[in-house]
């Protein structure tokens, strides 16, 4: 038995000095070690029919000559492996004489971004900063400053992220901290818009996201009034939709301002006729606005007896989609190639 481990172990040895690939290679460790029907396990069903003695003997030359098959095995397949890589490596070779070819793979502007850039640039040719706040904010500046106390129903409206170990910390639920943000940095008179990004605790859908994109704005100075709020907002969505575009405001509640109003404008797909996207009203809802309130001047550390102002707020998000076509919010922070290489 040991001439025929060691006859089993030169023929591996030499069988293997002719294997050229990764599957001649498991074909010959298949056929000399395998465990069911491998040359060595047969040669081992022997072993019983030996004394005792001679099976120790046996067993332990046969170990040493499966450990010498087992290495030799090794170090072909790591010989395979690296002409594997520099044959790679060949076919990946690049010629660096060759003329550069006009590239592709330039990036280019999110929708989301387009139309903030746009926004940003109409807004500073009529005097506005443009403004960036915490995303992470304190409850405080998410609504308490916003005169939206504690115990008040409008939380619920903008159910939002609160993070662990800290209750008095969220996701802003929308941009409207800024506005306290900025009075407190820069005082009266003040014009600044904030674009900038949103979070809330949504079950999304076409229509609702998670995390999203509003604007917000506001004018304040010693004489202004309802009717420069409803100019500033008539001129930008004339330029986002076009010179025909007439805006409708609504009464609406909301905390921060009085009186507060819900802005429409006229579809700019049926020009007020009515339509699918209007839902056959004439007009789109997007904006809300009104005259800060008292409680949130005085929060900003502005003397309301001196100064007023205005404020407004609009899904950036919303006017993408509508300005776009785009009926799946979703997709909008998708990542999908498909989708953006679109615009
Ligand atoms: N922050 C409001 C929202 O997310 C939008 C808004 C309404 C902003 C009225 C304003 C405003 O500045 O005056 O729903």
């Amino acid at each position: 038995m040991k001439e025929k481990l060691e006859q089993l172990k030169t023929e591996a040895l030499l069988a293997l000095k002719s294997v050229k690939d990764k599957m001649q290679l498991e074909e010959l460790e298949l056929k000399m070690l395998g465990r069911k029907s491998g040359q060595l396990t047969e040669l081992l069903k022997g072993l019983k029919d030996v004394s005792e003695d001679a099976r120790k003997q046996i067993g332990q030359i046969a170990n040493e000559v499966k450990k010498e098959m087992e290495k030799a095995l090794q170090s072909k397949k790591n010989e395979l492996a690296q002409a594997e890589m520099a044959g790679l490596l060949e076919k990946e070779y690049i010629d660096v004489t060759q003329p550069v070819l006009p590239a592709k793979t330039f990036g280019h502007l999110h929708p989301n971004t387009i139309i903030q850039k746009d926004l940003e640039e109409f807004f500073t040719s009529m005097g506005f900063m443009v403004l960036d706040g915490p995303e992470l904010e304190s409850e405080y500046y998410n609504f308490t400053s916003l005169n939206i106390p504690a115990d008040h129903p409008a939380r619920d409206m903008q159910d939002t992220f609160y993070i662990k170990g800290h209750s008095d910390w969220v996701m802003r639920t929308h941009t409207s901290p800024v506005q306290v943000r900025s009075m407190q940095k820069y005082g009266a008179p003040l014009r600044a818009i904030i674009p900038g990004k949103c979070f809330r605790n949504e079950a999304t859908d076409v229509r609702h996201e998670h995390t999203f994109y509003q604007l917000e704005g506001l004018v304040i100075d010693k004489d202004v009034n309802f009717s420069h709020m409803k100019g500033v907002l008539e001129a930008v969505f004339q330029h986002i939709f076009g010179p025909e575009t007439k805006i409708r405001l609504r009464p609406k509640f909301y905390p921060f301002v009085e009186p507060g109003v819900n802005g429409e404008v006229t579809c700019f797909l049926c020009k007020g006729i009515g339509c699918r996207l209007c839902k056959q009203t004439g007009w789109l809802e997007v904006f809300g606005a009104g005259m800060i309130h008292p409680n949130v001047l005085a929060e900003g550390g502005i003397d309301a007896s001196k100064y007023q102002g205005f404020a407004f707020g609009f899904g950036l998000t919303r006017l993408v989609m509508l300005k776009y076509g785009i009926e799946d919010i979703r997709l909008l922070e998708s990542g999908s190639l498909k989708f953006l290489e679109q615009f």
